[in-house]
């Protein structure tokens, strides 16, 4: 079925036909193991350090910082658990409206007694409230780890990781920034970023599915979190995902020489359909940032409710229009977002996330906008 209309792109992307053109090799005649000796193992080998360095230089790291996983939840799973277990962190500050890679590993760490979980505020349209980080670190006597998304995947508000970075540097904090969100999707240079750890996923950038990376800053040092063979320097076991790793760096590199232009045309779209729904639709509500300092990628829309909306996204998707109202892990049930409900506690809408890329269009916000007046 080719006319429906994607605009769950935060959600996942397709498949670049140029990343695959790129990994076909390594799905078919570049088979090796690369950690066998001969050549059939030498070439993917190669092919995983070429994948390394680019993906490093692109992120002005160290190679030796970039290691390829399964995607944003290993990473962040690594991360937390390595701060707490292997850095010494007795403290987790974290924001009610992470996603559930780190809401559910720092909940389990603290329920398992490891470490203890504080929350920081919200300012009322859902940035964190950075002054209140920093009254927490100022309380908190015991090493810790501050882990916050870059950039929220339901309501698109960007975190300054930069400011908080510092924050952290001044009270000997651990940062791990979730930038699953942001990787692929805006300029990085982590040789002047304060931050120890932070997460990709390749299939947020028109990459595969299932590979991803962790930074690890080259002053910290970790144990595995996944127990096994010497891959990855002895930090990740497992047989390489090579045509994975392999499609991750040329997605990488394709969003990097396109930004300028990919960014400005989906802020387009973003605007456009922005200002078709306020002329459309009376009564529509927006969630987070939203013109402001926020995602170019995502829309979140508070709908009045109506008989009709009660299905809202039942509604479109039977008109073919895919849509989520929240992160893609809860978006199936539609019990209402987490995010949402921490934010804006006390809001009655039906909350819609559109997030748009690079294939969609003004012809597709038109449709949309269209089916919604009709369904609301
Ligand atoms: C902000 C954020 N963090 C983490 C993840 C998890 O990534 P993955 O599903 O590739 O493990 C996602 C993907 O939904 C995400 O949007």
């Amino acid at each position: 079925m080719n006319n429906r209309i994607y605009f769950d792109n935060a959600a996942t992307t397709s498949l670049d036909k140029e990343v695959l053109d790129a990994m076909m090799p390594y799905l078919t005649t570049h088979f090796g193991n690369p950690s066998s000796i001969y050549s059939y193992g030498r070439e993917t080998r190669l092919a995983v350090e070429n994948a390394r360095k680019a993906v490093a230089k692109i992120l002005n790291a160290h190679p030796a910082e970039i290691f390829f996983t399964s995607g944003g939840t290993e990473s962040s799973n690594t991360a937390i658990t390595a701060a707490v277990r292997d850095l010494g962190c007795k403290h987790m500050i974290t924001s009610p409206i992470e996603h559930h890679a780190t809401m559910h590993t720092t909940e389990h760490l603290h329920d398992t007694g490891e470490a203890k979980l504080s929350l920081v505020k919200l300012l009322p349209n859902g940035h964190v409230d950075l002054e209140n980080l920093e009254e927490l670190l100022a309380s908190i006597t015991e090493k810790t780890l501050v882990t916050l998304l870059h950039a929220n995947n339901e309501i698109g508000n960007i975190l300054d990781i930069h400011v908080v970075g510092e924050i952290c540097k001044k009270y000997n904090a651990i940062f791990h920034c979730d930038t699953v969100q942001t990787v692929g999707h805006y300029p990085f240079n982590l040789k002047e970023t304060p931050v120890h750890f932070i997460t990709s996923a390749g299939h947020k950038f028109h990459g595969p599915k299932g590979v991803g990376i962790l930074y690890i800053n080259e002053d910290v040092k970790i144990k595995p979190f996944i127990n096994g063979g010497s891959q990855e320097r002895n930090m990740r076991a497992g047989t390489e995902n090579v045509y994975g790793i392999v499609g991750f760096a040329k997605a990488l590199q394709m969003a990097t020489d396109n930004y300028e232009k990919e960014s400005t045309y989906i802020q387009e779209l973003k605007k456009y359909m922005y200002d078709q729904l306020i002329a459309e639709i009376p009564g529509v509500r927006f969630h987070g940032d939203v013109l402001g300092n926020s995602l170019y990628t995502v829309l979140n829309v508070g709908f009045p409710k109506s008989e009709k909306s009660d299905m809202l996204l039942f509604n479109l998707d039977i008109n073919n229009i895919c849509v989520s109202g929240g992160s893609a892990c809860t978006s199936g049930a539609n019990q209402g977002s987490h995010v949402i409900k921490a934010v804006y506690p006390a809001e009655d809408t039906d909350s819609v996330r559109f997030s748009f890329s690079k294939e969609n269009t003004k012809e597709e916000i038109d449709i949309v906008v269209e089916k919604l007046k009709e369904i609301i």
